[in-house]
């Protein structure tokens, strides 16, 4: 079977219940579907009055004569009804029959669709919902080369497309071939010179058809691409609208999205249009084999009078009922290849094994005792080295101040420290163990972060803020922000700290959310903190209230500070002065100023300000 399908049918497993009671309604379905096709027959016959006329009531010979004793029977009764009630009311009564079968297939074929549903959706719901954790699961690094958008993509319309391609075989994966099956069968007992010449048409009608349906996954692929790339642009466009707007680049973002549909016009175009020849093709082929039939057919009839009337009619309404099934499944043969394409790239991320993934007997800590250290690590994120043989140590308890220009890799220690990436050379350990042998969720419990840009969720004010520690109560949250100096200005909006802040927080200043990410970290309450730039959006006057804020959050903590600015780290047990990855001076501030060298350049510099 089909690889990719395979895999996404692993998923139906949960629901096999359903598929089974599909299987069982689909039996009856196919079973009622070609006997009120047989129903047919004795109708025709009474029409024209070509019934068999049987007198005698037929006895039961056993199991082999099971087709005769059932003819003779109805025929029996027809003949019984004729001559007792009249044609008229004969006919009625199959009309009634007919009407009956009718009803019950598809009765059936409605519950098994209804059955199908809850599979389909099914798998629908946790395909999805494994993307989503494995999307958080990923390392960043997985997203700095894949664009935002095509993961959207693959997580909406991939899905989706999955659940139409694949999942919509599943439908008839069991109905069709039974239907064909069970006229088949029947066809079989009516002519087999006719049954034979109708399957000499068959291998020749799928060698055509499967012909046609080469490269569709290619081209699938494409047009799946394409909506990845459109979407990664509007996802860009919507994030960026104040600098398109303000530098008026609404025509070029204009036309690189244009050049994008274009591209998807054209490339679906070539799918659909090869899709769309996959019914009219086998219906045209399936047409050819009835012509046959009719030609073939009305010889046995009219010259060899093998073959009655009414079982022609009846052979060729089952003969047309078996093209509908094979239009099915030609036309499912090429949705599987649509498919694959789709669950080509759903299963690219499924199957993406995370690079920073927790070690099988990875440690939990708890508790924070001794010391950071940093031992000559090397790191890159691309192919040239950002941090060169690079060594800190940050007792417990302790504040290391980092420091240097942007583009230094001070960033780049928090994402090491913090295990966002790995490092390349060299290690960094907590009380001696290396932060490669803990849970990266026990490391992380350790730590408070606060990054350089204020990351914040379309949520009220209380719910971002609450992600630090999910249980806390409105009062720890209130504290947390007053300590942050949030409280100020949250207490004076309207709805207070259940004020909804906007996308990213739009509806906030920078300084009003950066002192609402330090009031996440503060409410987290961890041995550890690491602070990128925490006061940078600050302005001078709430920069000195955050900064005695942060100082008493500090103070018994060991932390890793990140400062832009220099006044902020005055009393740092230790400052770093980072040039290109390397340490250029460490010491204490007078230290520094003393020696009179990068670090003190940087604060004259600053003081102008
Ligand atoms: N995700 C990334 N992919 C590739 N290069 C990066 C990435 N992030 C940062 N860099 C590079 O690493 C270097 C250090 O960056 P960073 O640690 O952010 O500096 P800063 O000291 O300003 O915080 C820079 O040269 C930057 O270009
Ligand atoms: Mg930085």
């Amino acid at each position: 079977m089909n690889y990719y399908l395979k895999k996404i049918l692993a998923y139906a497993i949960p629901y096999k219940r359903y598929a089974i009671l599909n299987i069982i309604c689909n039996i009856f379905y196919a079973l009622f579907s070609t006997l009120s096709m047989i129903a047919l027959i004795p109708m025709v016959n009474v029409l024209f009055d070509d019934t068999k006329k049987i007198f005698i009531k037929p006895t039961w010979n056993g199991i082999i004569h099971s087709k005769d004793y059932f003819v003779k029977l109805f025929n029996y009764t027809i003949t019984q009804k004729q001559i007792n009630e009249g044609p008229e009311s004969t006919l009625f009564f199959i009309v009634s029959i007919i009407i009956v079968l009718f009803l019950l297939k598809n009765f059936f074929g409605y519950l098994s669709l209804f059955y199908i549903t809850f599979l389909r959706n099914g798998v629908l719901k946790d395909v999805r919902n494994k993307m989503y954790s494995k999307i958080l699961d990923l390392p960043i690094s997985f997203y700095s080369e894949k664009r935002k958008g095509d993961t959207i993509s693959r997580i909406t319309t991939d899905v989706a497309i999955v659940q139409n391609s694949f999942l919509s075989v599943l439908e008839l994966i069991v109905r069709e071939p039974l239907t064909i099956i069970f006229a088949i069968t029947v066809m079989l007992f009516l002519s087999v010179k006719l049954t034979i010449f109708v399957f000499l048409f068959i291998p020749i009608s799928g060698f055509i058809i499967s012909f046609l349906g080469k490269n569709l996954k290619k081209k699938s692929h494409k047009v799946q691409g394409e909506v990845g790339i459109f979407l990664s642009l509007l996802e860009e466009t919507l994030g960026g609208l104040k600098v398109i707007k303000g530098f008026n680049a609404e025509a070029s973002f204009n036309n690189k999205f244009q050049e994008s549909t274009s591209r998807y016009f054209n490339f679906s175009n070539s799918l659909l249009n090869r899709q769309n020849l996959a019914s009219p093709v086998s219906e045209f082929l399936g047409i050819l084999t009835i012509a046959g039939v009719l030609l073939y057919g009305g010889n046995l009839v009219f010259i060899q009078k093998t073959l009655d009337g009414g079982s022609f009619i009846g052979f060729m309404l089952l003969a047309y009922q078996i093209l509908t099934p094979a239009k099915a499944i030609s036309k499912a043969s090429y949705s599987v290849k649509l498919g694959n394409a789709a669950a080509e790239r759903v299963l690219e991320i499924i199957e993406t094994e995370s690079s920073i993934a927790d070690n099988i007997d990875a440690k939990l800590k708890t508790q924070f005792n001794n010391e950071i250290s940093i031992n000559n690590i090397s790191f890159k994120y691309e192919d040239h080295y950002v941090l060169k043989d690079f060594s800190i140590k940050v007792p417990k308890g302790k504040t290391v101040a980092l420091v240097g220009q942007s583009g230094s890799g001070k960033s780049t220690i928090a994402n090491l420290v913090t295990r966002f990436y790995d490092v390349n050379k060299g290690s960094i350990t907590i009380d001696g163990e290396n932060i490669k042998d803990l849970t990266k969720h026990s490391l992380r419990s350790l730590m408070g972060l606060v990054t350089q840009d204020s990351i914040l969720f379309n949520e009220t004010i209380k719910n971002n803020i609450l992600i630090g520690k999910e249980d806390a109560t409105d009062e720890e949250v209130i504290e947390a922000l007053k300590i942050a100096n949030a409280w100020e200005f949250v207490k004076e909006l309207p709805n207070g700290m259940n004020t909804n802040i906007g996308d990213s927080g739009n509806k906030l200043s920078g300084g009003q959310k950066q002192r609402l990410s330090i009031a996440r970290a503060v409410l987290k309450n961890p041995p550890i903190m690491v602070l990128d730039e925490a006061t940078s959006a600050l302005d001078t006057e709430s920069e000195r209230l955050v900064q005695i804020a942060l100082e008493n959050m500090m103070k018994n903590r060991t932390s890793i500070v990140i400062a832009h600015r220099l006044s902020t780290i005055q009393n740092a047990d230790e400052i770093i002065v980072m040039q290109k990855g390397e340490i250029a001076e460490q010491g204490k501030h007078d230290e520094l100023i003393a020696k009179d060298g990068i670090y003190k350049k940087l604060v004259d510099m600053q003081s102008f300000e």
